[in-house]
């Protein structure tokens, strides 16, 4: 099990093949999956990790597993994966989490983590986040990490907030 990043109270680490059931409890619930076209099935929970693992592989990161450290138990994701905006694929910090676990800074948590990351290890001029703008939560979490609505694209047919943080806006707020 490769531990990527440490907060307070998570581990973000590389997903593994036997998290499908955890993963199923929060990319499989329709509530949580609302702004998504469908909540995923089995094989699209599957291909989830599978694809994830080949991010490492081929990037050096994608979205990583939320261990909770108070349980132990896995209760979402949060990383950076490359997102394709506007014919540039762009690094992008995405979260979702277990319904049960909404509401305590978990995901604000793990975004900056994911942010300082970022800058500290990938390089990255700048990271965004790619928001439907009637996810209020998601674009809440965004405001948190220091973002600001850059742009609008559509993907898969929608409209999407591009938030972007830039590493001197990030480097500059570090120290404000
Ligand atoms: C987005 C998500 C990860 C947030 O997780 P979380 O741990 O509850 O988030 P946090 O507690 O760190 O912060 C949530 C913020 O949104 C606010 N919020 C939550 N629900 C809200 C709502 N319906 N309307 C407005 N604000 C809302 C909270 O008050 C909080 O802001 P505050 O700290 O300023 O009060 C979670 O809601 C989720 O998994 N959603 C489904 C998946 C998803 O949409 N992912 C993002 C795809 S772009």
């Amino acid at each position: 099990m490769k531990v990527v990043i440490e907060t307070p109270r998570l581990i973000l680490r590389e997903f593994q093949p036997r998290d499908a059931d955890a993963l199923a409890r929060v990319i499989s619930d329709p509530e949580t999956m609302r702004f998504y076209p469908a909540p995923f099935d089995r094989a699209g929970v599957e291909g989830w990790i599978t694809g994830n693992i080949r991010r490492y592989e081929k990037n050096g990161h994608g979205l990583w597993a939320l261990d909770l450290k108070a349980t132990g138990e896995m209760i979402g994701d949060c990383g950076i994966t490359l997102q394709e905006v506007d014919g540039e694929f762009l690094p992008e910090i995405g979260y979702h989490l277990r319904r049960d676990m909404w509401g305590q800074g978990l995901a604000t948590e793990a975004a900056r983590a994911c942010r300082d990351y970022g800058f500290e290890h990938l390089n990255a001029e700048f990271l965004t986040s790619l928001i439907r703008p009637e996810n209020l939560a998601s674009r809440r979490v965004a405001e948190r990490n220091g973002m600001k609505v850059w742009k609008q694209v559509m993907r898969v047919g929608l409209v999407h907030a591009v938030y972007r943080l830039t590493r001197e806006e990030w480097y500059a707020s570090a120290r404000s």
